[in-house]
């Protein structure tokens, strides 16, 4: 057993003798990049010895890494062993901090009526002559001043009545799910609830007063899974090897502290939370839960579950109010997950009577199009490219990350988030640079650069925070090139089957943190949306998350989220005819 110290976070962890640097910074939260989950393909989890001797240098590496930086004593963290103690820096590239989320989303107002109504409770306290269980006499209580009656009641409150009822000088509240009493609590304090955008990359949370809907506190962070694995498929691989526990717990810990966070914030105590509501991808739906995700990465790809699920918190590892329950949103096939149900609620194209295309760009672009009264959907397998994946100096929306570029008078001016010296380009970055590129004419319609070289420098060494050129290369394009050809294929099919063309379409509705900090003219001129007026677009955000917030106060918006995953006629593209065609029609940019 060795130990590691990572600096700049000052973190020390101990790392078992057959332990890579990555699985042990991996085992203790310390954020480190990875897209591939380890494997040593990725080249992102790059680190510095500072002192100390690490193991040998590997082929590899060699392979992932320029001469000077293996001058400098970078090394991939996954492919190196700590032998002794060591002291290692973790450039900012490799540092997964600070990360831009969303969190807001269009707001939707519904009539507040939450799954858990509160119930204030004054039963009368035993006597020598009336000498009634606590529990009867609850149950009395209720009968007589409420016409409740034949409820069950959840261990942990027959736990907690005799003495908060005491306490209380037998003046108490409870609160009610459907025909179970899930909550016992002193006067006065607020049933609160918890919402869940569980993104593949990121996870949002809401802490919300249940009786007014009211979002006390908002978190967001990087999904710590995503040490096992930077997309669905290879998370789900990674389930595969070694099992889903790991993979889930890591969720669990995020939200964990997650909640700590919100509490303090709210000025509230984990006791108080007596409901939440999870929307998540199906691969996130199924690894929070410990079902198994095998059966989604085979042919025919199907959820192990579609329905909506209520579960104990408890039964999850998750210390809420003890006899609290944790709502799932229902999936609709495999890749299309309670997310997108979260997101066709929040926007109402669930129930539009208009033609609209909504999307949530992503690894999976999931797609629903909305026609005469109908729903369709599929899921595009688009890439990690616009979350900065793939893309030699690609890094998600963290500091330091280039997140617009605009070419004027034959000079590149960009922005970086937080402006910090850059370091990379996340999504819209790649998208900007490519389209900005693209208009100056140094891309050709297929992607090429025409002034010859494989890479083109957007900010040079000097003057960015990496010291390194950042640059973008004919591979990020044709990355780029393939998850839109991909994404048009998509609306294409949709919009065939529904037998309509794209002046059909009165409003195309998008979701999502790239969607939302997309340009969207960009987008246009890359050919990633169809050629429709401006105005026709909306950007609305964190739309999962809107629709966790939803279900999580409505009985009402529940109902329709399983009408809705029901509705949804889903189309599996693999096997689609007019795919492969449509897919390679839409590789090249649009002429100018
Ligand atoms: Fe190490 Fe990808 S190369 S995590």
């Amino acid at each position: 057993m060795s130990r590691i110290d990572f600096e700049p976070l000052g973190r020390r962890v101990a790392c078992g003798d057959e332990a890579t640097v990555f699985e042990a910074a991996r085992d203790s939260g310390v954020p480190l990049a990875s897209f591939c989950g380890g494997k040593g393909t990725c080249g992102k989890c790059k680190i510095r010895i500072i002192s100390g001797e690490a193991s040998p240098l590997s082929e590899r590496e060699k392979g992932k890494l320029s001469s000077e930086e293996i001058e400098q004593g970078y090394r991939l963290a996954c492919l190196t062993k700590a032998g002794a103690d060591i002291k290692v820096e973790i450039p900012q590239e490799s540092l997964v901090v600070s990360p831009q989320l969303q969190l807001a989303g269009k707001e939707k107002g519904v009539r507040i009526d939450p799954v858990v109504k509160a119930y204030e409770v004054a039963p009368s306290p035993p006597t020598l002559e009336g000498a009634r269980s606590d529990e009867k006499a609850l149950r009395d209580y209720l009968a007589d001043e409420h016409g409740l009656i034949d409820l069950d009641i959840d261990i942990s409150v027959q736990r907690q009545l005799p003495g908060i009822l005491r306490e209380s000088g037998w003046q108490s509240q409870i609160g009610v799910r459907g025909r179970e009493i899930v909550m016992i609590a002193n006067p006065g304090v607020s049933a609160l609830g918890l919402a869940v955008d569980l993104g593949t990359t990121k996870i949002a949370t809401y802490l919300a007063d249940l009786a007014t809907g009211r979002v006390l506190a908002a978190r967001g962070m990087i999904n710590s899974q995503i040490a096992y694995g930077e997309d669905v498929i290879s998370r789900i691989y990674s389930a595969m090897e070694n099992g889903e526990e790991p993979v889930r717990q890591a969720a669990i810990r995020d939200l964990d502290r997650m909640i700590d966070e919100l509490c303090s914030e709210a000025g509230c105590s984990r006791e108080n939370i007596v409901e939440a509501a999870v929307a998540g991808n199906t691969a996130m739906h199924h690894l929070f839960l410990g079902l198994p995700v095998k059966q989604l990465a085979l042919a025919p790809y199907v959820p192990a579950v579609s329905g909506a699920i209520d579960v104990k918190a408890r039964d999850l590892g998750i210390s809420i109010a003890p006899g609290a329950y944790i709502y799932l949103l229902p999936n609709i096939a495999g890749f299309v997950g309670a997310d997108h149900v979260a997101m066709l609620l929040a926007t109402g194209i669930f129930a539009t009577d208009k033609t609209v295309l909504g999307m949530d760009i992503g690894t999976n672009t999931e797609i629903t199009l909305a026609c005469g009264g109908e729903l369709r959907s599929c899921s595009c397998a688009s890439g990690p490219a616009f979350e900065g994946a793939h893309i030699k100096d690609g890094m998600r929306a963290a500091a330091g990350a280039i997140e617009r570029i605009e070419i004027k008078d034959s000079s590149i001016k960009y922005k970086t988030i937080n402006n910090e010296p850059p370091v990379g380009l996340c999504g819209s970055g790649v998208l900007d640079a490519i389209a900005e590129l693209r208009k100056a004419e140094i891309i050709d319609e297929r992607g090429r650069l025409r002034e010859g070289g494989k890479e083109y420098i957007l900010v040079p060494a000097e003057e960015s925070g990496s010291v390194k050129d950042i640059t973008l290369t004919e591979k990020d394009i044709s990355e780029v090139l393939l998850a839109k050809a991909a994404i048009y294929a998509g609306m294409n099919i949709l919009l065939s089957e529904a037998g309509i063309d794209w002046d059909a379409i009165d409003e195309v509705i998008i979701a999502g943190a790239f969607g939302n900090y997309m340009d969207l003219a960009n987008a246009l001129e890359i050919g990633l949306l169809p050629e429709i007026a401006l105005e026709r677009f909306s950007q609305v955000g964190n739309a999962a998350g809107m629709g966790a917030r939803l279900c999580l106060i409505s009985r009402e918006q529940r109902a329709l989220a399983s009408e809705t995953a029901n509705r949804v006629k889903y189309y599996e593209l693999a096997n689609h005819p007019n795919y492969g065609r449509l897919f390679a029609q839409a590789i090249g940019f649009p002429a100018h």
